[in-house]
């Protein structure tokens, strides 16, 4: 069965192709972060708009990439939720619309759900069981995975998200948007060990965790050097940078190996737009590799929002019998 998805939850519109049995066939992206940058974050109502001007144009280039065309596709997935509401329409109203005209299934995706199981678009895939390290701007979970729709919680963020750290502590440093990605070049010319910033939850014996009060503690060391040396250098930056990234790193790395000791399933996939981080990939290499386990990262074009997840999403779900493909005909479902 051949699949179109769509991703419009936040501030990239992707589509892409994938076949049940082939896998992905083609997939094309938009970012909105060059637009979204001049405001520091992203400005839903310009979100949404951009959404509706690339769609259209995006689904023809994946067509043409896979040289389709609308005669074979046979279903529609698109992302339901969670994500910014008019964002989410956008997505759900060009799947739903095809799939009426066309009287094709629509199947609606959970955006984590694509996220989870975003690493097995790629060679080597994780077999299951695995534990996911789930790590996005709106969401930081660790999940047991069993199977395609088969996720226990083992534990979760209690306020902000590891990519919302990265991307509030950013803008306090003035490092720009998106946060993650400019925090951690920062970092790579910085000491982390100059300043010694809290590990929220480390030792709090369960697999949640805690980041809002990092920024605090990062505002509290900045107003110390402003106090010190008047404006910051950018050494002084580049130190802080490196500070905050080892923090949430330590955090993330510390929860995710206790996952995996404490269920004994020694396959740790990590997944969401800070799965792209460099030095959490080379933290978590080392020590999986000392468990003598796998730990697996989707490619970085995969990591961060993307259309492919999606449509690969609703293909697992379709070949593991979970969408009844009749009764999802016109169901409109989005759940910001
Ligand atoms: O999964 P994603 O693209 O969107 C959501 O569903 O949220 O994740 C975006 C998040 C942002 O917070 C961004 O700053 C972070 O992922 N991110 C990074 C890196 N690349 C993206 N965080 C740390 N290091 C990176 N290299
Ligand atoms: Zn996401």
């Amino acid at each position: 069965m051949l699949i179109i998805g769509f991703e419009s939850s936040c501030d990239e519109t992707g589509v892409a192709l994938v076949c049940t049995r082939e896998g992905l066939l083609a997939h094309a992206l938009h970012s909105q972060i060059d637009m979204h940058r001049d405001y520091g974050g992203v400005v839903p109502e310009l979100a949404s708009r951009d959404h509706i001007r690339r769609i259209i144009p995006l689904t023809r280039k994946v067509l043409a990439q896979a040289e389709r065309s609308l005669d074979h596709i046979e279903a529609v997935a698109y992302t339901a939720g969670p994500g910014l509401a008019g964002a989410l329409l956008v997505g759900a109203s060009v799947a739903q619309a095809f799939a009426w005209a066309r009287q094709l299934p629509a199947i609606p995706v959970h955006h984590l759900e694509g996220h989870l199981l975003s690493p097995m678009l790629a060679e080597p895939r994780p077999e299951f069981p695995f534990i996911a390290l789930l790590v996005s701007g709106g969401h930081t979970q660790i999940m047991r995975v069993d199977g395609v729709g088969r996720y226990e919680l083992l534990g979760e963020t209690l306020d902000d998200a590891a990519g919302e750290a990265f991307d509030k502590t950013a803008k306090l440093l003035g490092l720009g948007y998106p946060g993650g990605p400019a925090l951690s070049r920062m970092a790579e010319q910085g000491d982390a060990a100059i300043h010694d910033l809290p590990r929220p939850m480390l030792h709090s014996g369960d697999l949640d965790f805690s980041f809002s009060g990092l920024k605090t503690a990062v505002l509290t060391k900045v107003r110390a050097l402003e106090k010190m040396h008047g404006a910051l250098s950018q050494q002084h930056l580049a130190d802080l940078a490196a500070a905050t990234e080892l923090a949430i790193v330590d955090v993330l790395a510390s929860k995710s190996l206790k996952a995996v000791k404490q269920t004994g399933v020694r396959r740790l996939v990590v997944a969401g737009g800070v799965g792209a981080n460099r030095l959490l990939r080379e933290r978590l290499r080392t020590e999986i590799a000392r468990m003598r386990g796998e730990v697996f990262f989707p490619p970085l074009e995969f990591c961060t929002d993307n259309g492919a997840m999606i449509a690969f999403a609703a293909a697992q779900r379709v070949n593991a019998g979970l969408v009844d493909l009749a009764d999802s005909r016109h169901a409109f479902t989005v759940r910001p």
